[in-house]
Parts: C-alpha cells; structure tokens; sequence
C-alpha cells in the first residue's frame, strides 16, 4: 500500500481542506492509499511532524475554512534537518512513499527542486491572488472575490450616504485578479492594480466626473499597485509627506490624496485576511475536490514532478515550473474595464 504525505504551505486559502478531503477519499476508496499529514507545511516534513488522516478525519471538511494541517512560510531547505537528502531520510523513517504538497508558486519551485533531487513528489496549486500560469483559476480566487464583492457593496451604502469616495484595498500582491473580478462585480468607477500604471491626476479625474454626476465614487486598488509619482516621491521622503506604505497600505495613501486633490472626502478600507478567512464558495469547493481527487491518480500512476491544474472544465495536469510562472492581467482585459472607469 502507497503511504502518502500531504502539505499545505504558504498563505492559508478557502478550499484547502476540501483538497485534502478529496484526495483521501479517492485515494484510500480507489487507489487504496495511506494517508498522513505533515503539520505547518515544510516544517512537518522536514521535522518528521505528522498525523493520521483517514475518512473519519476529513468528514465534513469541504466547507471549513483554513486547512486542518496549519501552515506556515517554512521552506524545505530550511534547518539542520532541511534538503533533499534528509527529506528522503525522514520520509524512510516514517515509511512514507510519496508527497503531496499544496501550495503556490513558492511552493511549486521548492517541489521542482525536490524532485529533481530524487523526492517523488506531486502538487496542486493554491492561491487567492488567482495568478499562477498554466491553470484557469484557483480555489480561493472565487471567495475572495466573493467578499470583496460584498465589502463593496456595502461600503457603497455608506460611501452613498456621506457622499464620500470609498478607496477599498484588496489583497493581490504581483497581480489585480481580485481587485479586477471585485471591482467589475461591484461597479466601481476605478481599479487599480500592480500591472497597470495609473497617474494620480487620471484617478482623481474619474472621482470628479462621478461626483460631478452626483454619485459617490468607489475605488478598488490591489495591495501591489503604486502610483507611477510615488516612486519617485519616496526616493526623496514621501508624497505629501507620506512614507512608502508597507505591503497592504496603498489605500491608507490614496484615499487623503484624492481629498486634497478633488474636494471629494475619502476613506480608505483595507480588506486584508478577511478575504483569506471563513467558509469557501460552492465553486471553490468543488474546484478544491477534484484536484485533490485527480492528485491520488498522479500517485497511482508514479507520474513525479507534475501538478493538477484547471484547463477550462478539465482537470489537466502540468509540470511544477509551469505553474510557478506568474500569471498576471492581460493589457486587454484591463482594458475593457478601463472603458467604464470614471
Ligand atoms: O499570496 C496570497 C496573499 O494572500 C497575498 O495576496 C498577500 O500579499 C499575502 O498572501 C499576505 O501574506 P501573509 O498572510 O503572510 O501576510
């Protein structure tokens, strides 16, 4: 019987339990697998940290949050016990024949190396910020847009009532796929993110037009996204006096920067691990069941080095540097929303 490992690394994301319930149902009802996990991601495999995982133990899972191993930022190569070779070692120990790892493109790059160096390893790819090459979407994605969508909504609301711009922050750190998909379902009247430029004349230009129309403007911005002027400003101490904010900040900036350039009152609201949080999507779930259902058949079948992806409906399969490559938004579908901005 082949026992496997399974990981989850990196930041947390809605439908990792249903990933790992996936897989052991399959895996012991088909492929009649062994299952343990390997708790805080690379840290319990590296230290040999492990706990059964059977169907008693995933039931109910698809619809809880977080992921029942922990995770952590912890790399395989970290540590006395870290690399390859005493990886194997560890796995020997522990009578473990294959891995499992669940976890971004971080994630992939270190399964790469690892089965480069011998480790049979398999992946499936995770991440709320939607941008990793090679695989349509990823679970997480759909929730996070999901309440971001909300927050949105509901930010309107108030931002209606006080005839205030609403400068809402979302998580996207490479990559505008939430702020996109968000902004385009909430309406908003601009969204910005780190692939595309925008000037903070243009941006204040689209909230003077919404509130020349008498609307209150509302304003999505990606963590990553910085204006083309703050770069500057900051090699020389701050815009309007402001420092570079830290990663998950921007808003906290632009919103008093449109105030003093428009008139318009601003607020900012900085979503952050609220859209990493809570129960997945109905969508998510399933996305999150099947690759971990198709990983136990990468196992079966020995097929090493390779990761589950979405390719349209499909699930397909893809090798680790594929999905390490960034995906980020294309020119022309920012582009299309652009054309509503304003
Ligand atoms: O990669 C997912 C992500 O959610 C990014 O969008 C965000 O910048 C980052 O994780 C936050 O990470 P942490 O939870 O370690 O602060």
């Amino acid at each position: 019987m082949t026992r496997i490992g399974i990981l989850t690394s990196g930041g947390d994301c809605p439908g990792l339990n249903a990933v790992i319930r996936g897989a052991v149902l399959k895996g012991t009802e088909v492929h009649g697998q062994e299952f343990v996990g390997f708790l805080d991601g690379w840290r319990g495999l590296v230290e040999g940290d492990v706990i059964p995982l059977d169907r008693s133990r995933v039931r109910g899972l698809a619809q809880q949050g977080g992921t029942i191993l922990g995770t952590s930022r912890f790399g395989p190569y970290q540590g006395p016990d870290g690399g390859a070779q005493n990886i194997q070692k560890t796995l020997g120990r522990l009578g473990i024949d294959a891995v499992i790892a669940i976890g971004g493109e971080g994630t992939a790059a270190a399964s790469k190396r690892l089965f480069g160096e011998g480790i049979r390893i398999v992946g499936v790819p995770k991440t709320i910020d939607n941008d990793l090459s090679h695989t349509d979407y990823t679970f997480g994605f759909d929730t996070a847009v999901e309440i971001a969508t909300v927050a949105i909504d509901r930010l309107r609301t108030t931002g209606n009532s006080h005839k205030r711009c609403m400068v809402l922050e979302v998580m996207g750190r490479h990559a505008g796929w939430i702020a996109l998909h968000a902004g385009t379902a909430g309406g908003a009247h601009a969204i910005l993110i780190p692939e595309h430029p925008e000037s903070l004349e243009q941006i204040c230009e689209w909230v003077t037009s919404v509130r020349d129309r008498g609307r209150s403007p509302m304003v999505v911005v990606a963590e990553g996204f910085t204006l083309p002027e703050m770069e500057e400003a900051y090699s020389t101490k701050g815009l309007d006096g402001f420092d570079r904010p830290r990663l998950g900040g921007i808003a906290e900036v632009l919103a008093p920067l449109i105030e003093k350039h428009t008139g318009v009152e601003a607020r900012a609201t900085v979503l952050g691990h609220i859209q990493r949080g809570g129960v997945p999507t109905a969508f998510d779930r399933v996305l999150a069941t099947r690759l971990g259902m198709a990983v136990t058949d990468l196992v079966a079948e020995e097929d090493w080095g390779r990761m589950v992806a979405l390719h349209g409906t499909d699930i397909a399969r893809v090798d680790f540097d594929e999905l390490a490559e960034p995906k980020y938004v294309p020119d022309e579908r920012y582009q299309e929303m652009r054309i509503l901005f304003g």
